[in-house]
C-alpha cells in the first residue's frame, strides 16, 4: 500500500508484514457451521435439534431510585446489575457450560423503558480473576501488565453521555463497578448492551457479556403491535462448544500471537439455548432479532417460505413495515420483525441461516383471537438532506496479511487506536462518512452516540485507489436496501465498496469511539476513538 508506515505494536515481526489484498472472503465460510476446526470441538450433528425450548432473558428490575445526575431533585430508577460466572445448560443433552453473563443469564436481563426516562445501572464487576479463554497479550490494551479480567459496559445505540459510554479504556477488574447514567432521550428503538474492554471484548461477549435494552415511545404504543407474550427478544450467536458442551474459543497456530480473524462456531443458539423451540399460537408475533455473533453474517429465513414484515431497524420503526423472505444481519445489527402465524396451524416452522437449522417455531392449533395490528404506516423517518453535511470524511477499512496469507492486523484508515484523534465532528453538525473497504469482507461498521442514514454504496477499483488515492467507481450507484431505510447504528460496509453514511452529531460533547463490530476485527485495532467538539 502506498505511502503507508505500519507502527507494529510489540510482537509483530515488521518483516512479514505485508498488505495483501488477496484475503478469502470471509462471507464465504459464513454459508455453514464450523465443524472442522479443533478436535476438541463437539459434533453438532449428534444434538438432536429443537430439544430446549427457547428461554426468555428476565426483565431487569431497579432497586429504588436515586437522583438524576442531570437534576438532582428529579428521582430515576436506579438498577444493580452484576456480571458474575454462572453455569447453565446450553443444550438439555449437554453438561452445565461455564460462562460470564450479567445478572445471572445469557443473554443478561432485558431492560425496558422509555422515551426520555432517565435511568441508573450500577455495573458490578463480580467475576473471577481468571480469564478462562485465550488472551492474546500482543493486543492493544491486553498486555500482560492488565488484569486479565476488566469489563466496561456499553449501551449499543444508546444517545448516551461519554462518562456512562463505556470508554473501552474505562474498564474496572473485579470487584470495582461502575455507575452509568442512560437518559434515553431518544425514539424508540431496540438496543444492547455489552461489555467493550479493551483487547478482550471478543472473549467477554463471546463468554455471554451482553443483553437487551429496550426503549419504547407514544409513537409505538399507538401502533398496537404485537404485545406481552406475543414480542420477544431473539438473540442470536453462534458458538464453538466442546465434547463436553463447554465453550472453546479458537487459537491460531502460534502460542504467541493466539488472536484469529474470525470467529465461526459449530453450533447456533438462540437467547442462549442451542437450536431452541418456542410454542406459539397462530397469531402474530414481534421478534427483535440481534444478531450477537463475534463474525457471523445471517442471512435468516423461514423454511417454509412464509413472509416477515420487518417493521425497524437499529434504531427503531421503519416508514412502513416491509414484507422479506429472508433477512440479511451482520453482527451488532437489529431487526424488529413481526410474522403472522395465522393459518399454519400445528406446523413446525423452522427459521434458518441459508442451510443451517437457527430455532424453531411450533405453531398450535388453538382458536385464537388476534387483536394486534400492522398498520401500513409506522413512523415518518424524515431523509437528511446530504446538502445539509458541512464536511465529508474519506475513511478506509484496511486488513494487513503476513507472507502466508494470515491476516494478522485491522485498521480503520490507516490509523492505530492510540494514535492522536482525527474524527472530530462539532456538536449539532452533520456529516457524511465515505467507508470505503479495500478489503474482501463485509465489515460492520459502528458509531456510538449517533443515529445515521445509509446514503449509497458504490464498487471502485482498490488496487488504483491504493497506488494513486483516486476513486475510480466500477459501477452505478447502488441505493441503501429497503430496509436500511430507517436510522442504524451499524452499516454493513461491503467489500471493495464505498458505502457513505449521513449523521448528525447531537446530544453530549466529548470522546466516543467508533469501530467494527465484527469482535475479532474490533479487538485487533479497527476501532478508533472520535470527539464530539463544541461548534466553532
Ligand atoms: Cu456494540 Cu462499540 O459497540
Ligand atoms: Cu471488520
Amino acid at each position: 500500500m502506498a505511502g503507508v508506515a505500519l507502527h507494529l505494536s510489540p510482537g509483530w515481526d515488521e518483516n512479514s508484514v505485508v498488505c495483501s489484498p488477496y484475503i478469502a472472503g470471509g462471507d464465504t465460510i459464513n454459508a455453514s457451521l464450523n465443524t472442522a476446526l479443533s478436535p476438541l470441538a463437539l459434533d453438532p450433528a449428534k444434538l438432536e435439534p429443537f430439544a430446549d425450548p427457547l428461554p426468555l432473558p428476565p426483565i431487569a428490575r431497579s432497586s429504588g431510585f436515586r437522583p438524576s445526575p442531570e437534576g438532582p431533585s428529579r428521582k430515576v430508577p436506579f438498577y444493580e446489575i452484576e456480571m458474575r460466572e454462572i453455569f447453565g445448560r446450553l443444550h438439555r443433552d449437554l453438561p452445565p457450560a461455564r460462562q460470564w453473563g450479567f445478572g445471572g443469564t445469557v443473554p443478561g436481563p432485558t431492560f425496558e423503558t422509555r422515551s426520555g426516562e432517565e435511568l441508573l445501572v450500577k455495573w458490578v464487576n463480580r467475576l473471577p480473576a481468571h480469564h478462562f479463554l485465550p488472551i492474546d497479550h500482543r493486543l492493544h490494551g491486553a498486555e500482560l501488565d492488565k488484569p486479565e479480567v476488566r469489563t466496561v459496559v456499553h449501551l449499543h445505540g444508546g444517545r448516551t453521555p461519554p462518562s456512562s459510554d463505556g470508554y473501552p479504556e474505562e474498564w474496572y477488574p473485579p470487584g470495582q463497578s461502575a455507575t452509568y447514567f442512560y437518559p434515553n432521550r431518544q425514539d424508540a428503538a431496540t438496543l444492547w448492551y455489552h461489555d467493550h474492554a479493551m483487547g478482550i471484548n471478543r472473549l467477554n461477549i463471546y463468554a455471554g457479556l451482553s443483553g437487551m435494552f429496550i426503549i419504547r415511545d407514544q409513537v409505538e404504543d399507538r401502533l398496537q403491535l404485537p404485545r406481552g407474550r406475543y414480542e420477544m427478544p431473539l438473540v442470536i450467536f453462534d458458538r464453538m462448544l466442546d465434547t463436553h458442551g463447554q465453550l472453546l474459543y479458537p487459537v491460531s497456530d502460534n502460542p504467541a500471537a493466539p488472536w484469529v480473524a474470525d470467529f465461526f462456531g459449530n453450533v447456533m443458539m438462540v437467547n442462549g439455548r442451542v437450536t431452541p423451540f418456542l410454542e406459539i399460537e397462530p397469531r402474530r408475533y414481534r421478534f427483535r432479532i440481534l444478531n450477537g455473533s463475534n463474525s457471523r453474517l445471517y442471512h435468516l429465513r423461514l423454511a417454509n417460505g412464509m413472509p416477515m414484515m420487518q417493521i425497524g431497524t437499529d434504531q427503531g420503526l421503519l416508514p412502513s413495515p416491509l414484507e422479506l423472505r429472508r433477512l440479511a444481519i451482520a453482527p451488532a445489527e437489529r431487526a424488529d420483525l413481526v410474522i403472522d402465524f395465522a393459518g399454519h396451524q400445528g406446523e413446525p416452522i423452522v427459521l434458518k441461516d441459508d442451510a443451517v437449522d437457527v430455532m424453531q417455531f411450533r405453531v398450535s392449533r388453538a382458536r385464537v383471537v388476534d387483536d394486534s395490528h400492522l398498520p401500513d404506516l409506522l413512523r415518518s423517518v424524515p431523509r437528511l438532506p446530504e446538502a445539509s453535511a458541512i464536511r465529508t470524511r474519506t475513511l478506509t477499512l484496511n486488513e494487513y496479511n503476513d507472507r502466508t496469507g494470515k491476516t494478522i492486523l485491522m485498521l480503520l484508515n490507516e490509523t492505530y487506536w492510540h494514535q492522536p484523534v482525527t474524527e472530530k465532528p462539532q456538536l449539532d453538525s452533520t456529516e457524511i462518512w465515505n467507508l470505503v473497504n479495500l478489503t474482501d469482507e463485509v465489515h460492520p461498521i459502528h458509531l456510538h452516540l449517533v443515529r445515521f442514514q445509509v446514503l449509497d454504496r458504490r464498487v471502485f477499483e482498490r488496487f488504483e485507489y491504493q497506488r494513486t488515492g483516486h476513486l475510480r467507481y466500477l459501477g452505478p450507484v447502488i441505493p441503501p436496501e429497503h430496509n436500511e431505510m430507517g436510522w442504524k447504528d451499524t452499516v454493513r460496509a461491503e467489500p471493495h465498496a464505498v458505502t457513505r453514511i449521513i449523521a448528525r452529531f447531537e446530544g453530549y460533547k466529548g470522546r466516543y469511539v467508533w469501530h467494527c463490530h465484527n469482535l475479532e476485527h474490533e479487538d485487533n485495532e479497527m476501532m478508533r476513538p472520535y470527539e464530539v467538539i463544541e461548534t466553532g
